[in-house]
């Protein structure tokens, strides 16, 4: 028999449920307050917990209105919140509603296996409970409401029956609400910017953010709880966006489709789940595997075929405007060119060269003209034959691109053709964009007529999981730019390897202004809780523009080492030039040494928007790597070592920010040490203005 918890068992309801200690239903103690409202049910309040008790969750059916509750330790971390959906020609699930049903469908605590990942094994320890709603003025027809209730976390989602929906139905609003302290202090991008999800984050409170608001998005109470609210698992569904109705009162929306609907569904159907991690540090919310928990397990197979790699390209010469995609005698994508940047990452050990600019369409104004681009026709300068055959001689990968400036119709014509073309000529990684405003996605409907949507609304997340499967048919990985958000679908399809879907290393080349020095310690704790990122680090020259330029990279040289720790991607390019990680080539060799695979990943420390420290244990190896980033602020920091091996030495080679070094006037400043360190040790060092850290440790064998 399982051992009674911490709070007390009250079983007063209908419920029958077969372990009191980890769920209890209590019936309120009168139905006054639903005569007043004039309904005649006695209301139930169901409650139930984490596995180790710390999270609670109470789901109520008061005044007939279906409403949740979350607290942490006995502190309030999601107030009473709404639940329901409305449909444009159903009758809606929102009000008059009760429970009928209660039922505990699971306690899980299992561990799975990451085929690649930022950690191998996973732990997924939860409680699972279902409870029904039906209405109260008709007969057959409601919902259910599925949790899954985790240490660090909980996420929900609503079934929707077959009974309901019929051969189709429309949603037209989700009420699913978060209510939080409004005095809270959140980091948040704009909900409704051209820019989709590239925008700096903004920190404020609550309720002062704006009106809509993307997520992952995270606050911290004033009592140190720390909350990120997201989605899990989004597919065949739109993005939700969570808009402010009264100060801190969150209700999801959903990103619609051009013709204003939100959601077209047919039959039996489940909303993606709805995420709220939960915990007293910032570390514990970067340590939380809650949002892959949530999704379903691989269904492509062997995937020995997806590969993590490091990276080098033809990328950052445009973006400083050096060479151009477009063809002409500054053209990047030249053979010559490919072939210079192959063997330059053979000589150093990248996996593989990205070439942007290839193929016939750049010419012109492209991010307009989305419709002209070929996905199989090279520009005459570029023999993607020789390219990619000379590649496939040095042991080197070519990853393709396919840029589409938002014209997915023109895209998805070509796309099978295109995938084709990749297979035979050995490229097994493309690299997708969806360059265009907000809502300029194009597709042609049923009759023919331009329409245009949203990068996250319903019809792109069909898009973007049809690529990737149509990638997977031929062994292909994907990591798709302007992209919907993540929300761990790389669990369920591994060869969804990584994405781009925040401010990345390129406005740093043209975006004024350009990513401030809280960018990473912003992020690593908001936009990296939903996945790995293709952000694009290790930039050497950081004056691309020009000393007076105020478009630069606003970090220390330390701190783009760092960024390849703390910025998790499976696949991770060196973005700058050749020349100019020639030109440095000590600190060069931390990017040629540090690994793409990780056995298990620690956030050891750090504030939103202040500070990271992340420490990661390669994959199949004892090696260890660390990262540390600043704000603008210079810091001090301790890193206690107890994470290794006992009774085990290291050596480390440490790149640390010099004495003098801050990001505006002295970036270069770096001291390059090596220590003998154990796991009784502490390092304590200084993190300069807009500065960072980065450590090897690997075994002494002795
Ligand atoms: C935007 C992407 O983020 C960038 O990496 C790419 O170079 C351009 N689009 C062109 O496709
Ligand atoms: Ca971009």
């Amino acid at each position: 028999m399982k051992r009674l918890n911490v709070v007390a068992c009250f079983i007063f309801s209908i419920f029958l449920l077969t372990s009191c200690d980890e769920i209890i239903t209590a019936t309120a103690p009168s139905s006054s307050q639903n005569a007043s409202v004039g309904l005649d049910f006695t209301p139930q309040t169901v409650t139930f917990g984490s596995p180790n008790r710390f999270i609670l969750v109470s789901v109520t059916d008061a005044n007939g209105q279906p409403n949740y509750s979350v607290t942490h330790n006995g502190r309030l971390v999601i107030g009473s919140s709404a639940l329901g959906m409305r449909f444009q020609s159903k009758a809606p699930l929102d009000q008059g509603f009760k429970i009928t049903d209660v039922r505990r469908t699971g306690e899980r605590d299992s561990t799975w296996e990451q085929p690649w990942g930022e950690t191998k094994t996973i732990r997924d320890h939860h409680y699972a409970i279902e409870i029904d709603f039906e209405s109260l003025s008709r007969s057959n027809y409601g919902y259910t409401l599925e949790f899954r209730v985790f240490n660090d976390g909980l996420g929900f989602r609503y079934k929707v029956p077959a009974s309901v929906c019929g051969q189709s139905c429309k949603i037209v609003d989700e009420l699913t609400e978060f209510t939080v302290p409004s005095e809270a202090t959140a980091w948040w991008l704009k909900g409704d910017g051209y820019n989709r999800l590239e925008y700096i984050y903004q920190t404020s409170a609550v309720k002062d953010q704006a009106s809509l608001v993307l997520t992952p998005y995270t606050l911290r109470q004033s009592n140190g709880i720390h909350v990120s609210i997201h989605e899990a698992a989004l597919v065949d569904y739109a993005s939700m966006t969570l808009r402010q109705q009264r100060d801190g009162n969150l209700k999801a929306e959903l990103r619609p489709w051009s013709d204003g609907i939100a959601v077209k569904k047919s039959g039996a159907f489940s909303t993606p789940w709805r995420t709220i991690q939960i915990s007293p540090s910032a570390a514990g919310l970067a340590n939380s595997n809650l949002i892959l928990n949530l999704n379903e397990p691989n269904v492509l197979g062997d995937v020995s075929w997806v590969k993590p790699s490091k990276y080098i390209g033809i990328w950052w010469a445009m973006h400083v405007g050096v060479n151009t995609w477009e063809s002409g005698n500054r053209h990047g994508a030249t053979t010559e060119n490919a072939i210079r940047h192959i063997d330059f990452a053979e000589e150093h050990g990248f996996d593989g060269v990205l070439i942007e600019g290839w193929n016939v369409g750049w010419d012109g104004d492209w991010f307009a003209n989305g419709d002209l681009f070929s996905f199989t026709e090279s520009y005459p300068d570029f023999d993607i034959e020789k390219v990619t055959s000379y590649a496939a001689e040095k042991g080197v990968k070519i990853i393709g691109h396919h840029e589409t400036s938002g014209n997915v119709s023109n895209y998805e014509r070509q796309m099978e053709a295109a995938f084709d073309l990749y297979k035979r000529l050995g490229v097994t990684q493309v690299k997708t964009g969806y360059v265009a405003d907000a809502s300029d996605i194009k597709r042609i409907d049923d009759k023919g007529i331009p329409r245009y949507e949203w990068h996250d609304g319903q019809f792109m997340v069909r898009h973007h999981l049809k690529v990737v499967q149509e990638a997977a048919k031929r062994q292909i990985s994907v990591n798709p730019h302007e992209p919907v958000k993540d929300t761990g679908l790389r669990r369920t399809y591994p060869n969804w390897i990584t994405r781009e879907g925040a401010r990345g290393m390129e406005f740093n080349a043209w975006g004024t202004p350009p990513n401030p020095p809280e960018h990473i310690p912003v992020m690593a704790f908001t936009r990296m809780l939903a996945g790995p990122m293709d952000f694009t680090p290790g930039i050497f020259n950081l004056f691309p523009n020009g000393e007076d330029n105020e478009n630069r990279p606003q970090t220390t040289l330390a701190k783009q080492l760092a960024s390849f720790v703390i910025l998790y991607s499976p696949l991770q390019m060196a973005a700058d030039l050749i020349e100019n990680y020639e030109a440095r080539p000590q600190a060069f060799e931390f990017i040629k040494d540090v690994p793409v695979d990780w056995e298990q990943s620690i956030a050891l420390g750090g504030e939103v928007g202040d500070f990271i420290v992340m420490a990661r244990q390669e994959r199949d190896s004892r090696n260890w790597y660390i990262g540390a980033a600043s704000d603008e602020e210079a810091r001090e920091i301790s890193i206690s070592m107890g994470f290794l091996e006992p009774e085990t030495k290291y050596e480390a080679t440490i790149y640390s920010d010099g004495e003098q070094a801050d990001w505006k006037e002295k970036p270069y400043s770096m001291a390059i040490n090596t220590a003998e360190i154990d796991n009784n040790q502490v390092i304590n060092t200084r993190l300069a203005p807009g500065g960072g850290l980065a450590i090897s440790l690997k075994p002494i064998d002795e």
